[in-house]
């Protein structure tokens, strides 16, 4: 029996809730996915069929970033297009910081992984001769990014899980929230979850774990995220041991509806692809003034343009102008955004649409190599859960259904080559205690999370300052005091921990970055700093579980 105490630990737990395996109910797998996105579906599907599979997913299995995203998948397809110039436009959308060797992985491997995905079915847009039809995004040189209408995501994602849901080696367990990776030794044994109150705690023992979480989203007010994307992956990887990497890297969306009673539809960058315009409150146009690229510039310099533009007139959004094309064709192209925008009383054919930058992606997460493989032994990370190094400091668009892809399948290929390890090494229990002593205390965890979210959005959103990180860490630091050691009861108040405690990870990194670079930008610091500029940023998760 390992007893584990706080010695070390300071304000860090290192699990979020007592238990002891003695007493513990359980089930043993051979390789557990937490998350039902592209990257953990696929991951399950690249898996060999004689690995015993459990995938869970903290709501139901459709709810994830994944199903969401509008734009496509990034492929080079093209006749004048190869898998080296998209290598090109990745790099230099990342802003100096992408790890080159994993980007040459996503992007050779991006065709074979496309190949795949049609075979399960994913319908796909196609021109007049049956090829896959292409259109263009921000800062990529060509027409690259594979579509289905306005909704990629969710015909892959639906057609994904269909398939897996046939598999008999798999078993799809919602409602379950991971609470922590239990470890011994730097070994991974499983996750320890509960059900969506916090209650009925359980062991899912598996010598594999892989995180296909997604990513930090809901660290901010406005964002494109759904509300499970609180962190909770990076989180509980960093109690376990693992590193984080990049986490001041985070994107803004230049187009989300700005309307009263949303501002979280995401208008996709493929309508700028397909021609639209940006214009300021004036009805000018203005990206020309930014970048040459103008509209498909890099994701980062037009949000950064948006942001200049709302702050000269005093406005909160600009407007995209698509009124140049025909309403069947936008109607044909763009199924999801024109009805939406309809519903909202913008007719895109004829009214410009309101729109502004808000929270989309997380860029940093779980440091990987580039097999997804994390520093505690069995323990893997993919998605937007993982860093790999490919997006950098800015993620080109259209790369991150691609990096699931690519590296879920990766992942099923390491577990293939180890099957017989794997296989011996299931079905033991750990022996382990963990015991805590908890202060009980009434949390208003909802009210916190919305102050921590207002904080970040305007403390550490688009443009940050020393003033504005410093005051920001002030408070967070101040929040994680008070609740340090309270029990967490239900999976609020772990969420809460969970943001809390990487809010806190990401303003120090955007403190030591004293530089501007990709997505993340200092007023104070505005230069791009290429002499003593900091590399990538990694923290090490504390591991006492010894
Ligand atoms: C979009 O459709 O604009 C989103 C694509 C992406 O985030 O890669």
């Amino acid at each position: 029996m390992t007893e584990i105490r706080e010695t070390d630990a300071g304000e860090q737990e290192r699990y979020l809730v007592d238990f002891d395996t003695d007493t513990l109910p359980y089930e043993f797998y051979d390789v557990v996915i937490v998350g039902s996105g592209i990257a953990g579906v696929y991951t399950a599907l690249s898996t060999p069929r004689q690995a015993k599979i459990l995938i869970i997913t903290k709501d139901t299995i459709d709810i994830n970033n994944s199903v969401l995203a509008q734009g496509g998948i990034a492929v080079s397809l093209d006749q004048n297009d190869s898998p080296h110039l998209h290598f090109q436009d990745t790099i230099y959308a990342g802003a100096g910081l992408c790890d080159k060797e994993t980007v040459k992985v996503l992007v050779n491997e991006a065709a074979e992984n496309i190949a795949t995905l049609c075979l399960y079915g994913v319908n796909f847009d196609r021109d007049a001769e049956r090829r896959l039809s292409l259109t263009r995004e921000g800062a990529h040189s060509m027409n690259r990014i594979i579509h289905t209408g306005d909704a990629t995501g969710k015909e892959v994602c639906d057609t994904l899980v269909r398939a897996v849901s046939d598999l008999d080696n798999v078993t799809i367990r919602e409602r379950t929230f991971a609470i922590d990776l239990i470890t011994q030794d730097n070994v991974c044994k499983g996750v320890l979850t509960c059900n969506e109150q916090g209650g009925d705690l359980k062991a899912y023992y598996a010598p594999i774990v892989v995180c296909a979480s997604g990513g930090y989203g809901r660290l901010y007010a406005s964002t494109t995220n759904p509300e499970v994307a609180t962190g909770d992956g990076a989180a509980l990887s960093f109690r376990a041991g693992a590193e984080l990497m990049d986490l001041e890297f985070v994107q803004f969306h230049p187009t989300v509806l700005f309307h009263p009673d949303n501002q979280s539809f995401l208008i996709s960058e493929a309508v700028r692809g397909e021609g639209a315009l940006l214009r300021n409150l004036k009805g000018e146009l203005f990206m020309e003034n930014y970048h040459p690229m103008k509209e498909l510039a890099p994701r980062d310099v037009v949000s950064r343009a948006i942001f200049q533009e709302m702050e000269k007139t005093g406005a909160q959004h600009v407007y995209l102008d698509i009124t140049h094309k025909d309403r069947a064709y936008l109607e044909q192209r763009f199924p999801t955004i024109f009805k939406t925008c309809l519903s909202y009383g913008i007719d895109m054919s004829r009214d410009y649409i309101p729109v502004a930058p808000s929270q989309h992606y997380s860029m940093g997460g779980i440091k990987t190599d580039e097999w997804g493989k994390t520093r505690i032994q069995g323990f893997y990370a993919v998605g937007e859960a993982a860093c790999n190094g490919i997006h950098g400091a800015n993620r080109l668009a259209s790369n991150s259904l691609l990096e699931g892809l690519v590296f879920g399948r990766r992942i099923g290929r390491q577990i293939a080559e180890h099957l017989d390890d794997l296989k011996k090494a299931s079905g033991i229990k750990p022996s382990l205690r963990y015991h805590n002593t908890w202060i009980d205390k009434d949390v208003d965890a909802p009210k916190l999370i919305r102050q921590l979210q207002e904080l970040m959005n305007h403390n550490v959103g688009i443009v940050r300052s020393k003033e504005s990180l410093e005051s920001a860490m002030e408070r967070i630091l101040q929040i994680r005091r008070e609740l340090n050691h309270v029990r967490a009861t239900d999976t609020t108040m772990m969420e809460l921990k969970n943001m809390l405690f990487l809010s806190s990870l990401l303003v120090k990194a955007a403190l030591m970055r004293q530089e501007s670079r990709g997505a993340h930008y200092r007023s104070d610091y505005p230069q791009t700093d290429d002499q003593n500029w900091l590399n990538n940023i990694v923290f090490q998760g504390g591991n006492k579980d010894a």
